[in-house]
C-alpha cells in the first residue's frame, strides 16, 4: 500500500488518540515512524496497524475502518486533492461511477497502485446499491464511511439534487 495512506492512519491515530498512542502503536507493530507518500509499503503493514488499533484501543476492526473511511476524505482535502474530489461528479450517483477514473488518473502520480474499483446501479426506489472489488480482503468497511463524508460534507448533494456551483 502507498506511503500516502499509513500516512493517513498515522495522522488519523495522532489527532483523534495523541501522539503517545501513535508511538505505542508503531513500537508494538514494529513498523518505521514515517511513510513516504509515493513509496509502496507491504499492504501487512497498513493491516497489522489496524489490527494493533483495534487491540489497543479495544474496538472493532469495523469500527477503525469507519473511522479511518471519514478521516481519509479529509486527508485527500488537506494533501491537496481538494478540488479534483469537487469536480468529481455533479451528485453521488456520478461521484461513485467516476471513482474508478479518479483513481485511473491517479495512477500517473502513484503509479504501482492496486487501486479498488467501483460500480453502482440504481434501484427502483431510487436508492443505489454499491459494488467495491479489490485484490485486499478486509478493508470494505473504508468505503461507506468515505463516501457519507461527500454527503455530509455537502459537496456532493443526495442523490437527484444536481449541485449548482
Ligand atoms: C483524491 C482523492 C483520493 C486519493 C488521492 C486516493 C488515493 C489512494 C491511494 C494512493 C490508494 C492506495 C492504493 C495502493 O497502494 O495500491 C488508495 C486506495 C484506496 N482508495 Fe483511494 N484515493 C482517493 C479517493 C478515494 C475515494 C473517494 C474512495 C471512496 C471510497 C477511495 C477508496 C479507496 C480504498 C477503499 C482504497 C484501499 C485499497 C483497496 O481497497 O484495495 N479512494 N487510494
Amino acid at each position: 500500500m502507498y506511503g500516502f495512506i499509513n500516512t493517513c492512519l498515522k495522522s488519523l491515530v495522532i489527532e483523534k488518540y495523541g501522539e503517545e498512542t501513535w508511538d505505542l502503536l508503531r513500537i508494538k507493530t514494529g513498523v518505521q515512524d514515517t511513510f513516504m507518500t509515493y513509496e509502496v509499503y507491504k499492504d501487512e503493514i497498513t493491516l497489522q496497524l489496524v489490527d494493533k488499533a483495534c487491540q489497543m484501543l479495544g474496538v472493532s476492526p469495523e469500527a477503525v475502518l469507519q473511522q479511518f473511511g471519514e478521516y481519509f476524505f479529509e486527508f485527500c482535502k488537506r494533501s491537496g486533492y481538494d478540488h479534483m474530489l469537487r469536480t468529481l461528479g455533479g451528485n453521488l450517483y456520478e461521484f461513485i461511477a467516476n471513482l474508478d477514473a479518479l483513481h485511473s488518473y491517479l495512477s500517473l502520480s502513484y503509479q504501482a497502485m492496486n487501486a479498488p474499483s467501483f460500480r453502482v446501479e440504481v434501484n427502483d426506489d431510487g436508492s443505489m446499491h454499491l459494488h467495491y472489488y479489490s485484490d485486499r480482503r478486509g478493508l470494505c468497511h473504508i468505503v461507506p464511511a468515505n463516501i457519507a463524508q461527500r454527503v455530509t460534507c455537502c459537496i456532493i448533494p443526495p442523490p437527484g439534487r444536481v449541485t449548482s456551483s
